[in-house]
């Protein structure tokens, strides 16, 4: 099954990303990680990102659905894929609907996860992340069980995104509103949105999921 993860920055589309992957195999496409790999290892595509990610503005369409294209077409790919953080805009969509055209491949679903701005502000001035692993954590709403350590490695490399400062994070909350709410109205005349309340805590937005999933296997998508 192939999904997308649409969402204001902090909705948790990265959080319910690894938990589809730890269930169901999928893998997780995030162009944002995909950057940020790119600018850590100063690529050309990294020079290109880093100040744009900084400002909380959109990288240029044509670098972010070339990676996009060629991550698809790697092997683990066909196992289905969810897509997080792309598309981010209707020129991204219609290039995403070539692409999977082009390639034999079919988009199932597209699941819209609503969160208030307020609350998306107090989640993402909140993340860290073990730098070893990739586990996710929060500040409130899910700290490490000892202080400094990951519960998952015991690394004590815990980090925090350049970009997750209040400031930048209101600048990616304007971005949003303008650049990406459009495609909601784009992927519901298609047929394929799904809301859910991404409010909710995380365990029964992953039930929501789970939920969407089932319904399509029972209809044999
Ligand atoms: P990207 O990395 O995609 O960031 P984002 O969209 O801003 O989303 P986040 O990763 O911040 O949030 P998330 O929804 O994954 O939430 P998470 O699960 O971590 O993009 C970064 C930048 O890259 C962009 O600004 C842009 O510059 C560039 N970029 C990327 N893609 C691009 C594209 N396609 N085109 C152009 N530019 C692009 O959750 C957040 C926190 O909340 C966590 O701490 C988590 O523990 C907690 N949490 C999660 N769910 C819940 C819940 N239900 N209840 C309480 N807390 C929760």
């Amino acid at each position: 099954m192939n999904i997308i993860l649409l969402g204001p920055p902090g909705a948790g589309k990265g959080t319910q990303a690894k938990r589809l992957e730890d269930r169901h195999g999928m893998v997780q496409l995030s162009t944002g990680d995909m950057l940020r790999a790119a600018v850590k290892a100063g690529t050309e595509v990294g020079k290109i990102a880093d100040g744009i990610m900084k400002r909380g503005d959109l990288v240029p369409d044509d670098v972010v659905v070339s990676i996009i294209s060629e991550r698809i077409d790697q092997p683990d790919a066909r196992r289905g894929f969810i897509l997080d953080g792309f598309p981010r805009n209707v020129a991204q969509a219609e290039a995403l609907d070539a692409m999977l055209a082009k390639k034999g491949l079919k988009l199932d679903h597209v699941i819209q996860m609503e969160v208030d701005d307020e609350a998306l502000v107090e989640r993402i001035t909140g993340r860290f992340t073990c730098a070893k692993c990739g586990t996710g954590y929060h500040d409130t709403f899910k700290p490490t069980k000892a202080e400094g350590v990951c519960d998952v490695c015991g690394s004590t490399e815990l980090v925090r995104r350049a970009d997750d400062n209040e400031k930048t994070v209101r600048s990616r909350l304007d971005t949003y509103h303008k650049e990406t709410a459009p495609l909601l109205p784009y992927y519901e005349k298609r047929g394929k949105l799904v809301k859910l309340d991404g409010m909710a805590p995380m365990d029964k937005v992953a039930d929501k999921i789970e939920d969407v999933l089932a319904a399509e296997q029972r209809l044999g998508g």
